[in-house]
């Protein structure tokens, strides 16, 4: 696969003020598949993951898989991967820069080959993310971590072995990084503290299906019992809840209606129970969320980013978007990311009124937003200026959309056939 190719150097051309209507199905969750197809480095044989969203970040995830020696293929949302071939513990220099998740499959290298070979992750878009906690974790199992040149040399000769880990703070990746290292490992290892997103639930499951011995997850005390061997494993990825909510943000925004499908409305709690203070009308059933006509958004005055089930940091930018155009002032707080409010001079461009200080973002709505040249500063900050740019009078120019390639698959085809207007156009036309 090579999604990538022709996106790299594109822009959108959105032409705002369109309601959005009609039906959307939500693709697999990106934060599920990039640990899964990690994971799948633990078992013999092929796995098959299904419901893969088609983006840079899976294609990066395989060019790993691939460089480690294993055999993958991608079809049609279904990525099949053939670890019985992995000959290598070395992750690229270019492929650990390329996406920051990449250190997810730490664990997974040292779990299946007893040592493993990174470079540091570097800087990122939206704050500093530092790996301390990952480490400290892998030293307790008995990990020997040698930082030298910009490299993560890690070995443990003897293998791993389990411990009691305490986490200081819940870690999404560190969390996951541990299930992946505790599978094989010898005796027990228990993660307090553990990160509870739904993502880690998923990981979990695959887990379990390969033949590995974890409870807990989705809670914040995690058991792993290492056992000898584990297989291949047949998944299928839960849909991505923050690719709905910014759906979702999107069709109220525009003042649309809308059905969304393959999605599961109990990960997406706090972000339904803000949209219904802000006004919007939603009904939901097992798998679906319906937006009926609603209000004209109202702005709210906490919103306030916590690990799950809080508010999700991704889902800050996209309703900070709504609240752009709400009725009143909102309050955000960032707890999670010390730098995730880049998004917010690309929105001022747009005409919104928002000011800053240090973690704190005060928006006082605007009746309309106007069109302009803007540049995605960031995944979910790209995804913001979207809506931003569907609601605006006029016309924008969004540059720089590989951040929301790494996140979003088929956007602008997904958006296009909500009524939006939008395109996308090679950055040589
Ligand atoms: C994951 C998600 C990302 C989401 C984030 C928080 C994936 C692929 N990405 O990222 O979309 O925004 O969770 O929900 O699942 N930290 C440390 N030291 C560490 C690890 C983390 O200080 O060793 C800090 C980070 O700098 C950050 C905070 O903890 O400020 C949260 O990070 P973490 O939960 O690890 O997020 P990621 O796993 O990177």
């Amino acid at each position: 696969m090579n999604v990538t190719e022709g996106k790299i150097m594109s822009r959108f051309i959105i032409d705002g003020m369109k309601k959005l209507n009609g039906e959307i199905k939500i693709q697999g969750a990106k934060n599920s598949a990039l640990p899964i197809m990690a994971a799948s480095i633990l078992g013999e044989g092929q796995s098959i993951i299904e419901n893969c969203p088609s983006l840079s970040d899976t294609e990066s995830a395989g060019e790993i898989l691939n460089s480690l020696g294993c055999r993958v293929t991608y079809e049609n949302g279904i990525i099949m991967v053939d670890s019985s071939s992995i000959n290598d513990f070395v992750i690229p220099d270019h492929l650990m820069r390329q996406m920051r998740s990449s250190v997810m499959f730490l664990g997974a290298i040292l779990g299946k080959m007893n040592k493993a070979k990174i470079s540091l992750p570097g800087g990122c878009e939206i704050g500093s993310r530092p790996i301390d906690i990952h480490l400290s974790a892998l030293s307790k199992m008995g990990v020997k971590i040698n930082d030298e040149y910009g490299f993560l040399t890690c070995e443990c000769p003897n293998g791993l072995k389990g411990a009691e880990i305490i986490l200081n703070f819940p870690s999404v990746g560190a969390t996951e990084n541990i299930m992946l290292a505790a599978c094989l490992a010898k005796g027990t290892t228990t993660i307090l503290n553990a990160a509870r997103e739904p993502e880690i639930e998923d990981l979990q499951n695959f887990l379990i299906s390969m033949g590995a011995k974890i409870s807990g997850a989705g809670g914040n005390v995690i058991r792993i019992d290492g056992v000898n061997k584990m297989h291949r494993a047949h998944w299928t990825v839960i849909p991505d809840r923050i690719v709905a909510a910014t759906y979702i943000i999107a069709v109220y925004a525009t003042g649309g209606k809308g059905r969304f499908t393959n999605v599961n409305p109990s990960h997406l709690s706090s972000v339904l129970a803000f949209l219904s203070d802000a006004g919007c009308r939603l009904n939901w059933g097992a798998n679906y969320i319906e937006l009926k006509e609603s209000m004209p958004p109202k702005a709210l005055k906490n919103i306030r980013t916590m690990p799950y089930p809080g508010f999700p940091t991704d889902i800050q930018a996209p309703f900070m978007a709504l609240m752009s155009i709400a009725e009143g002032s909102s309050i955000f707080i960032e707890t999670i990311f010390d730098n995730r409010y880049k998004h917010i001079d690309e929105l001022t461009r747009m005409g919104a009124k928002i000011k800053v200080e240090s973690r704190v973002a005060v928006v006082e709505g605007v009746k309309r937003l106007t069109g302009a040249k803007v540049e995605a500063t960031d995944l979910r900050g790209g995804a913001a200026l979207i809506i931003a740019a569907l609601c605006a009078q006029g016309q924008s120019e969004i540059e720089k959309t590989f951040h929301i390639d790494r996140g979003y698959d088929k956007i602008e085809y997904n958006l296009a056939n909500l009524g939006a207007n939008i395109k996308r156009m090679s950055n040589e036309e």
